[in-house]
């Protein structure tokens, strides 16, 4: 049989199961098949956080100091070198107490000089760093990093069902501005899953950050992540401030009225993740900020990074190609 022949018996016989319900179509967006092609050597090259990107796609924080973090982080940096993505590393805490997990972490001989590349520590340790007057240390382990800044991860809701959670002993509004007087390099805030209401996203912008990134309500919820870890149920009685929280595309609104409506912002440059699960949600969410935007994705990246290089290419070749796709096909509805 040629393959015309064996195509043609495949539509005949895969026709019963092809059907689909106008009901499922994505009311996003208005499909265009008139405008489009499928070259996908168009650029989507862009500058954020003060370099150069290839592509708007952020690779989140995620892991370091254990066992398969070292295998996973460099699968990561090879992705985000390969395609021009930025990059934040999981929480370096582990670096404050000794150089034992440093190559987990140390990626930007991987990565390249010319993308932007983040550290990440938690809003107690910044306190903790702050209170014990050693902020230093941690400037130094960015130095040898090499990093372009630091993230600090928000994660109040995390603490709280973690079993053996930090205790914040005060708002993290104030550890942040503290910390600015001290810290004059790049700094991105960031939730961990639960995103961030307009109040604190307010006050954020009007700091000399960076960037913020969602971390939104909608994907990866580390309130639930660390009920399940929670085999005594000490915490679970928090339960239901597990369901609070902010999805993506409502953060994208708050930060449109607030660049609206609000004088004296800082902050214009944003990361748009928690619940992205895939280069649609990032196209749709990228068109509806007007701001300049990458998004971000952690778990996603996570299931193929986990196993090989190879399989971590493909999708991300795939993520980038839809993207292109997107652009020449798709038209956001008003
Ligand atoms: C395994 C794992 C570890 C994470 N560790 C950190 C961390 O150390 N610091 C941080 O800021 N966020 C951390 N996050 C949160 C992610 O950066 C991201 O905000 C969250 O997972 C939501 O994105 P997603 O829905 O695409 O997973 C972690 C996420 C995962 C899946």
């Amino acid at each position: 049989m040629t393959t015309i022949d064996k195509r043609k018996t495949d539509h005949i016989l895969l026709t019963e199961k092809a059907q689909f319900g106008a009901s499922l179509a994505d009311s996003r967006f208005y499909y265009e098949p008139l405008l489009g092609s499928h070259q996908t050597n168009t650029s989507l090259e862009l500058n954020f956080l003060g370099k150069k990107m290839q592509n708007p796609l952020w690779i989140s924080s995620m892991t370091g100091g254990t066992g398969q973090a070292r295998h996973i982080n460099r699968n990561l940096a090879n992705a985000a070198n390969e395609f021009g993505l930025g990059m934040g590393l999981g929480s370096c805490r582990p670096l404050l107490e000794s150089d034992e997990y440093f190559n987990d972490f140390n990626l930007r001989p991987i990565l390249g000089k010319d993308l932007p590349f983040f550290a990440n520590l938690g809003i107690v340790q910044i306190d903790e760093l702050l209170i014990n007057g050693m902020v230093s240390k941690l400037i130094d382990v960015l130095g040898r990093l090499d990093v372009d800044g630091l993230i600090i991860h928000l994660n109040p809701m995390q603490e709280l069902f973690q079993p053996e959670g930090d205790f914040l002993p005060r708002p993290s509004l104030e550890v942040i501005q503290d910390f600015l007087e001290i810290y004059k390099g790049k700094i991105i805030v960031k939730e961990v899953g639960q995103g961030m209401g307009p109040e604190s996203l307010k006050l954020l912008m009007k700091m000399p950050i960076s960037a913020i990134e969602f971390g939104a309500l909608g994907g990866t919820n580390f309130s639930k992540l660390e009920m399940l870890r929670d085999k005594e149920n000490v915490k679970t009685g928090f339960g239901p401030l597990s369901f609070v929280g902010h999805s993506a595309l409502e953060m994208v609104g708050f930060v449109n009225s607030i660049l609206e409506n609000e004088k004296d912002i800082l902050c214009r440059e944003f990361i748009i993740s928690g619940g992205v699960k895939d280069f649609l949600d990032g196209h749709f969410l990228l068109s509806q900020i007007n701001a300049n935007a990458v998004y971000g994705q952690a778990r996603s990246f996570l299931t193929y990074a986990n196993e090989d290089y190879e399989k971590l290419k493909y999708y991300c070749k795939q993520q980038i190609d839809g993207l292109k796709m997107a652009n020449q096909f798709l038209r956001v509805r008003s």
